[in-house]
């Protein structure tokens, strides 16, 4: 439990009064007249202050002597359209991922980012865990982007990308990629990434000397992004949650 401000880093915190509204039991200043009122226990010890910082994973926190329910786990798959931010809110008020969800969605964080220009799937969930191992470079979660070049891109540039290319920030991991479409190369192709650096697609084909004109993020993991409208979302099945390794 912190008080004042969150500490560094990233942990799954909220302020105890965010908490309880989120647990589905009531408003946020119903919850405020709770805490207040010493209803509310964070580690065993009643806390009064609802701007306290809690730690989701870390903290017990009890409801007139109850654990605190945890809430139905819940991942959606969103396909992003060009020109949103992957973001909460922007300061220059342009259109943000959260625009296009419904307020019983717009609680939970985005699994990673996509750029402003790019479209395509992005997972959004209230499982920190799961979001956390997700975006961790470790685990190496392949990610698909379906490529349009600004020119073709030659078999042999094509090998370049698979092998590894070096960038400012160090040489990129093998990938999978495959051109699309008819031989002779149109410049369209799917790379497989396992990393997640920033807009490393666009500076590997940069890198070549080349620009990116569309980024469509097709695939991550296994789960293909289908027939799934731009700017709608659909919930994950419980299998596809399960090859991600969430869920459990
Ligand atoms: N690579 C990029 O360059 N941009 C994205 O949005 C995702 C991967």
């Amino acid at each position: 439990m912190h008080i004042n401000k969150p500490p560094p880093g990233n942990r799954p915190l909220k302020t105890l009064e965010r908490v309880l509204s989120k647990a589905g039991i009531g408003s946020r200043t119903e919850a405020r007249t709770w805490i207040g009122g010493g209803r509310v226990q964070v580690n065993g010890r009643v806390v009064r202050d609802p701007d306290v910082w809690v730690d989701l994973e870390l903290d017990r926190i009890e409801f007139d002597g109850k654990p605190l329910r945890s809430e139905q786990r819940v991942y959606v798959l969103l396909h992003k359209p060009a020109g949103y931010l992957t973001t909460y809110r922007d300061p220059q008020s342009r259109p943000t991922i959260y625009d296009l969800l419904p307020d019983r969605e717009r609680h939970l964080v985005h699994v990673g980012r996509l750029d402003f220009d790019t479209s395509g799937l992005l997972i959004l969930t209230n499982d920190t865990q799961f979001a956390e191992r997700m975006t961790n470079p470790e685990y190496h979660i392949p990610k698909t982007y379906l490529v349009e070049a600004s020119r073709p891109i030659t078999d042999d540039e094509l090998d370049v990308l698979r092998s590894g290319i070096e960038l400012r920030d160090g040489p990129t991991r093998p990938a999978r990629v495959e051109r699309v479409g008819e031989s002779g190369g149109n410049g369209v192709f799917e790379i497989t990434i396992t990393e997640g650096r920033n807009r490393q697609v666009r500076r590997m084909v940069e890198a070549l000397d080349a620009k990116v004109l569309k980024l469509v993020r097709v695939a991550i993991g296994p789960i293909r992004i289908g027939d799934l409208p731009v700017g709608k979302m659909r919930e994950l099945t419980g299998d596809e949650v399960v090859v991600l390794g969430g869920g459990g």
